[in-house]
């Protein structure tokens, strides 16, 4: 079996890289190295690099002729995104439309899809399930929602089948203090810096945290389930701040100091989402509480 992952060079896409290898994959990466890099692309896989919005990228996998495509690749910076709202339109909407003409003439199995809970916006409902109306609050949200849109008509309109992942926040190892939900990777950074961490507001605002490796799993059960369909990837529980900070102390071994700043405009207070229609339809459940993800990637954090 053969399959391209756009952003496999990245945080998640490089551990989903790695389960298909381990699987027995043929893995191709497209990626252009703008938050990726060389070094965490497996060396069994074959790398391309390569701009997804290019014609090269669409020729590349009509060439390759791949069973399933998993699309990562992505402008994932919410700040940047409202700074640059067309770049983020063009990698976002633009990239993944021409990987559909790609997948669409290169008759693929599936197109998995790397999609974020930042589609509901700033949603009061406790917990948000797939089927609750979407509002995004930045372009980013927004670019990656007519994304899914675009999908699911390709799917109507060419047959093309789909699978739609929406994450909560993910950490793990590899990931950066920047882009999308890296409060873990942002203290850890601290951590190794001997810096005080920053806590925006009282700290007891929640999100839900998913370890990558359970986001690696949840793209690897989108082969052969879940067809058509969108799902929330999460844990199903809430952490707040204040939690990650004495779970980090205890990995830490040590008090870790910290101060309070003013809470930021526009900050969702808590946010919580259900993986039961994952569960149910996807066949997939998370194997990491938060404890374990965090015990994980702190470890990786010290030695890198
Ligand atoms: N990290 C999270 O918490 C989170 C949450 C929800 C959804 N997501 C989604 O998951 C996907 C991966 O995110 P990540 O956190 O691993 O980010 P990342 O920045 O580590 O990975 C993105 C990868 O895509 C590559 N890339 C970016 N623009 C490209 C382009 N135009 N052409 C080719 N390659 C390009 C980058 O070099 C990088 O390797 C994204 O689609 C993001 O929207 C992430």
């Amino acid at each position: 079996m053969k399959a391209v992952v756009t952003g496999g060079a990245g945080f998640i896409g490089s551990h989903i890289v790695e389960e298909l290898i381990k699987i027995g994959f043929q893995v191709h990466v497209i990626d252009n190295f703008s938050t990726g890099k060389q070094g965490y692309i497996h060396p069994l896989a074959i790398p391309y690099e390569m701009d997804i919005c290019s014609n090269k990228a669409k020729e590349i996998i009509l060439k390759i002729k791949p069973d399933y495509l998993f699309h990562l690749a992505a402008q994932a910076d919410v700040v940047r995104s409202t700074l640059n709202p067309m770049e983020d339109a063009n990698i976002n909407i633009m990239g993944t439309i021409n990987l559909l003409e790609a997948c669409k003439e290169a008759s693929v199995k599936k197109f998995i899809f790397s999609s974020t809970s930042a589609v509901y916006g700033n949603i009061t409902k406790n917990p948000i399930s797939e089927e609750d109306p979407t509002l995004p609050l930045s372009y980013y949200g927004l670019s990656k929602l007519s994304a899914e849109n675009y999908i699911k008509r390709y799917n109507h309109i060419f047959g093309l089948p789909y699978t739609i992942l929406r994450y909560g926040n993910v950490y793990g190892p590899r990931q950066t203090a920047k882009g999308e939900g890296g409060v873990i990777a942002v203290f850890l950074d601290k951590i190794r810096n001997n810096e005080k961490l920053k806590i925006h507001g009282d700290g007891k605002q929640t999100r839900d945290y998913i370890y990558v490796k359970d986001v690696a799993d949840a793209n690897i059960a989108a082969i052969k389930n879940g067809d058509n369909n969108t799902f929330q990837i999460c844990t199903g529980t809430s952490t707040s701040i204040m939690d990650l900070i004495s779970i980090l102390s205890e990995e830490h071994n040590d008090d870790l100091y910290y101060f309070h700043s003013s809470e930021r405009i526009g900050d969702i207070k808590h946010s919580s989402i259900s993986n039961r229609k994952a569960k149910k339809h996807l066949i997939w459940s998370p194997s990491y509480d938060i404890k374990q993800g965090i015990h994980e990637t702190y470890n990786f954090s010290v030695n890198h």
